[in-house]
This record gives structure tokens, sequence and C-alpha cells, in this order.
């Protein structure tokens, strides 16, 4: 089936995630750093990436962000990696149809990432972080898709936290994370013990930047 995602129609399998529109504000949210007004009448934001930025979509699934970061910011180049191969294959085939040219990775979280060659100025992520036990779950609506796309031990944090230690590390200079409203809190304390500020919050994503 192909499902609307900021406007454009993605080829969406029982491989992946289908794209949720509170994930589009973390398109918006890129523009924002890049300088780039995203509604009619808005003055343009102060950039705060560089002129051609590079960025890393972690946990890509169908492609739909890093795909559409391409095609709003063609000046960045865009990386997007997953652990399904399955996913990536649909993602391969969604970049294709859309033209736009993104390099898709396989890899644990960052782990396989080669950044030798590749800087991030950005990582984005909206990975697994849903609870099975949050008791307003509706597990049935979710079952047609992959368990590896929703999932995440630890209240749902395990991997944004291994993310965030992650891109400590490597020090990433920004983060735009997406979570469950319910999550914020936790997400922002954690990052701070490891060096990332929190910027603002729209929606479901958090705006992090390295202190
Ligand atoms: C919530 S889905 C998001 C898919 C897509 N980015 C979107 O917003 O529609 C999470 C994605 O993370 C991938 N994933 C799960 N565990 C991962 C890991 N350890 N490393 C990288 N990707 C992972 C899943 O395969 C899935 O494609």
């Amino acid at each position: 089936m192909n499902v609307n995602f900021y406007g454009r129609d993605f080829i969406i399998t029982p491989d992946v995630l289908i794209p949720r529109p509170e994930t589009e504000q973390l398109i918006d949210a890129v523009l924002t750093l890049a300088s780039k007004p995203f509604l009619p009448g808005i003055k343009a934001p102060s950039r705060e990436l560089p002129k051609n930025p590079v960025i890393l979509d972690v946990g890509t699934g169908s492609g739909c962000i890093a795909i559409t970061i391409k095609k709003e910011l063609p000046e960045a180049t865009v990386y997007a990696s997953d652990i399904s191969e399955k996913a990536l294959k649909v993602a391969k085939k969604n970049a294709s149809a859309q033209n736009a040219p993104i390099s898709l990775i396989i890899s644990h979280l960052i782990k396989n990432v080669k950044l030798k060659r590749l800087k991030p100025d950005l990582v984005v992520a909206n990975l697994p972080y849903v609870d099975k036990t949050w008791d307003w779950l509706d597990l049935n609506s979710l079952k047609k898709e992959p368990e590896i796309a929703l999932f995440a031990e630890d209240g749902g944090l395990a991997l944004i936290k291994e993310l965030i230690d992650e891109a400590s590390a490597l020090k990433i200079p920004r983060l735009l994370l997406e979570a469950d409203p319910c999550q914020h809190d936790k997400i922002a304390l954690y990052a701070e013990k490891k060096g990332y500020l929190l910027i603002n919050i729209t929606g479901f994503i958090l705006n992090m930047r390295l202190k």
C-alpha cells in the first residue's frame, strides 16, 4: 500500500512501520535548523546547521524521514541506517521512486556507519519506543507492523538511551529524537547527563544540542 508522508506517497509493506503524522514534525524541526521556513508568512529562523549538512537518520524503516529530508533539503548529504535488511529494501524502493539520492546502511544504531567518511552534523531518529505494558495500548491495532519497529525495553527507552550514548561518544552536535510525550522528561534528563542540552520540544520531537 501507499501512505502519504509530508506530501509524498511512500510504498509501505508489512516489513516497515506505517509512517505517523506526528513524525512529520521531525521534518519541520530539521527545516527550522536549516533556516527553511515551512509555513508561508513566517520569517526564516536563524541557521543552526552548516549550508551543506550531513544528516543521519537512524532506524529509517520505509525511509520516509531520510527521503523527505533529501527532497526538502537537496543540499544535504543524507545517510539512513536500519538493523532490518527487509526494511532497507523498502527504503531503497522508496528512494528510487522519489528520485532521492540517499545512502542506506545496515547497522545496529550508528555502530556500522563509517564515520570517517561521514561526520553527521545532525542525527535524527524515530526509533522503537513503545513499552508493551502501557495500559492505553491497543496491541491488536499494531499487529500489522513488525515488532522490531515498535517495541523497546526499559519502559521503551532502551534504544533511545543507547543512541544518546553513541552520539555523545561521537560528539554529534545535534539530535532530533521522537518519543512519546510521557517519556520526554526521562530522555531529557538522561541526555543532559551525556552532555546534551534540551533546546525545545515540539509535539513528539525533542531537539537537543551538544553542550
Ligand atoms: C519506529 S520505526 C521508524 C521507521 C521510520 N523512521 C518512520 O519514522 O516511519 C523504527 C525503525 O527502527 C529500526 N530499528 C529497530 N532496532 C534498531 C536498531 N537496534 N538499530 C537500528 N535500527 C533499528 C526498525 O527496524 C524500524 O525500521
